[in-house]
């Protein structure tokens, strides 16, 4: 029997317990949870930055010494206060092992404090010098085919081999060492974008530590093969060291063997953050240490995890610019990172001040864009409004990436719009530090995702973010602002939940939302919702029993629509009573038991079945969506269920975002952002006068004083 040193990160936080919980004692709802100080790190950091942190990944490396100079004098007119250095940094630091040059560094960061200027302070761990490699081929990540990843690019490290985690203690240690005290660190920046671009590494050493990361979570081979359901297909294990990852094999592996394989991996990543975080630690206990996260795209760490293990929630935002509603995209994203951090300033580490360059097709922002992208941020609660990158480069591979300082230079469209930017948040400074809570929280869970996208389910088309991201729009649309949530976490601060898309509930976060909607809640459930326990196995009692008798339904069978095809419905009860819309991609055969029946499906696969029923809970109510709505579509509903939640829509312009900020000092402030075309006029609730802003134009406004 195998047992490695991998420390499991207690996966058992993730586990559904095998066999289900007695139904009189429902598990208390999770508690979200920051390392000790983290509040307090954050905080002396705004006050430490005057208000809103505003800069860049910088890379002085690509460039002579004289153009330093030329950058901090750039950057002061530009209001910067914080970069972020050294992210790809480990060839220069440490040219050959063990041996350090730190010379460069020092004066560096010499001349950025002596202009007033912070350093976000990177350990360089994504990208090992060549002669790591050279010396260590083991060490680099392995695809499901059996391929290991060359090195010549970025990112490629496993995260389970020994040597890579010897080596980033070294330079971490050394990083530590020597800059801690430097008064110009300000915050730890760990690695870059964990798991970008290579997520699972499949090497042996990986294979070992899934299989220790195993028995921490199972204990015995029998709970393993009870959990896993292994009786199909003949697939009992008899010893752990049968046991392998999903690598490329005849046809689709155990769905529960791979939902188990993306935690492992997103646990693995996490390791190495912690590793290397809490070495930072020893030598810096007050300042905050994070790393980036990727919340708008990247679905391959459960950020929930994450969440709790860094001092600040970040997120690194690109924009789809071919995307109409992009904005809304971005809206969402910024709620998201906002959620993992629960509710506390947050910081955007890195968004484009134009066009990338990695897209097929890389889209310049119009003038007054990347004023809307960072302002909607910051109306979000982030307190650092961050670039990729300082300068642009000559050469390298992201040459063609946007810059503060763009190939242009200062007399440009660009760095004008970076510097009006950089004093609109200066202006701010006092709405910095403050916590953004909603009435409404939308249900998000890395693990359900992971699942409902697993092979061989009943439709390919069903999109776990597509239909969040659809329920939010209407939100959007609606003024309404939202919070992310865990299923298992406590609900009952919020007035409204929705559930778009959650597949897979554990047994702890099934009984959390009957509990939720029992004392007085109110849930929304979509379609392909609680079908699933945490193992990836149908529940006995029917497709949707976790859910059943608290939405008043129970699915009979999933009739998923054939490719372009749509089914017809009519609101038939309810406030929307007289709306029809015809909804793509899903219709679910219903057996309505004691919910009300709120709109049919008129034609498609079950005609005159039900598509929405509303259903009195204890004291709550739960809505199931039985069909895939449009945004414009889910009006007829979300009137429904405003009404019953008492949420009142602001009678704000379409197309305007009003974003409420509350300063420490409890100054009143509203972000106001106009999306449109065309001139607006909007006055922020509660506000004696109404505020004009010019088409696509956005601003922080101050509350006036009351007269
Ligand atoms: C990010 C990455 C940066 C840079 C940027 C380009 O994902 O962290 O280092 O590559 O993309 O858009």
């Amino acid at each position: 029997m195998a047992v490695s040193s991998f420390n499991p990160l207690d996966p058992s936080a993730t586990a559904a317990a095998p066999g289900s919980p007695s139904p009189d004692s429902p598990p208390a709802p999770r508690q979200r949870t920051c390392p000790d100080g983290a509040r307090e790190r954050v905080s002396a950091l705004i006050k430490r930055l005057g208000g809103v942190a505003y800069g860049a990944d910088y890379n002085p490396e690509q460039w002579p010494r004289e153009v330093w100079r030329e950058d901090v004098a750039l950057m002061r007119e530009a209001g910067v206060n914080l970069v972020s250095v050294g992210i790809f940094s480990w060839a220069r630091l440490e040219p050959s092992p063990g041996v350090f040059d730190f010379e460069w560094l020092d004066e560096l960061l010499d001349l950025l404090h002596e202009n007033g200027i912070s350093v976000d302070l990177a350990t360089p761990t994504v990208v090992p010098p060549a002669w790591f490699y050279r010396a260590n081929p083991q060490a680099r990540a392995v695809l499901a085919d059996g391929t290991p990843v060359s090195h010549g690019s970025r990112g490629i490290p496993c995260p389970s081999s020994p040597e890579y985690r010897e080596a980033t203690a070294r330079i971490t240690h050394a990083l530590g060492e020597r800059y801690s005290a430097h008064p110009a660190v300000a915050m730890w920046h760990v690695h870059n974008e964990y798991g970008a671009p290579i997520t699972e590494s499949f090497s042996d050493y990986a294979q070992a530590d899934f299989r220790s990361w195993l028995q921490a979570r199972y204990g015995t081979l029998e709970a393993l093969n009870t959990a896993w359901g292994t009786t199909f297909w003949g697939q009992i294990y008899g010893d752990w060291e049968e046991i392998i990852p999903p690598l490329v094999t005849g046809t689709e592996p155990n769905p529960a063997l791979q939902l188990d394989w993306k935690r492992f991996s997103s646990d693995a990543q996490l390791r190495c953050f912690i590793h290397e975080r809490d070495i930072l630690r020893e030598y810096s206990p007050n300042l905050p240490i994070t790393t980036n996260f990727m919340a708008h795209n990247c679905d391959t760490s459960d950020l929930w995890r994450w969440g709790r293990e860094v001092d600040v929630s970040t997120n690194d935002h690109y924009l789809l610019p071919e995307d109409p509603s992009r904005h809304i995209e971005l809206a969402m994203a910024a709620d998201l990172t906002r959620s993992l951090g629960d509710g506390g300033p947050w910081i955007l580490l890195e968004h484009s001040t134009s066009g990338v360059n990695w897209r097929p097709r890389n889209v310049a922002k119009t003038p007054g864009e990347m004023a809307r992208n960072s302002l909607s941020h910051f109306g979000r609660g982030a307190d650092g409004i961050m670039f990729f990158q300082w300068r642009a480069s000559c050469f390298g591979a992201e040459k063609f990436h946007s810059a503060m300082v763009p190939h242009a230079g200062r007399d440009s469209r660009v760095f004008r719009e970076v510097c009006a930017l950089g004093s609109a948040l200066s202006g701010a400074a006092d709405a910095a530090g403050s916590r953004v809570r909603n009435r409404v929280a939308i249900l998000w869970d890395y693990e359900s995702l992971w699942a409902q996208h697993l092979p061989w389910r009943p439709t390919v088309d069903l999109g776990f973010r597509e239909q969040i991201r659809a329920w939010y729009e209407r939100l959007w649309r609606d003024h309404v602002g939202v919070d992310f949530a865990h299923p298992e976490f406590d609900l009952s601060g919020y007035d409204l939940v929705l559930a778009p898309s959650s597949y897979l509930l554990t047994d702890a976060a099934a009984a959390n939302l009957r509990a939720y909607v029992e004392g007085g809640g109110k849930l929304v459930v979509g379609p392909f919702c609680g079908i699933v326990d945490g193992n990836d196995t149908v529940r006995p009692g029917g497709l949707n029993a976790a859910l059943a008798d608290v939405c008043g339904v129970s699915v009979e069978e999933f009739c998923p629509l054939p490719e372009g095809a749509d089914a017809g419905i009519s609101w038939t009860a309810g406030v929307g009573a007289g709306a029809a819309a015809r909804a793509p991609i899903w219709c679910d055969d219903l057996r309505v038991t004691t919910g009300e029946v709120l709109a049919e499906f008129m034609d498609g696969p079950v005609p005159g079945g039900a598509a929405v029923v509303r259903n009195s809970f204890g004291a709550g109510t739960a809505w199931h969506v039985g069909c895939v709505l449009a945004p414009a579509d889910l009006a007829p509903l979300m009137a429904d269920v405003y009404a019953e939640a008492g949420i009142v829509l602001p009678d704000y312009p379409e197309g305007v975002e009003v974003l409420p900020r509350l300063g420490q000092d409890g100054s009143e402030w509203a972000v106001l952002i106009n999306h449109t075309p065309k001139e607006a006029e909007v006055t922020p609730a509660g506000w004696p006068d109404p505020v004009r802003l010019a088409a696509g134009a956005s601003g922080i406004f101050r509350r006036p004083e009351r007269a």
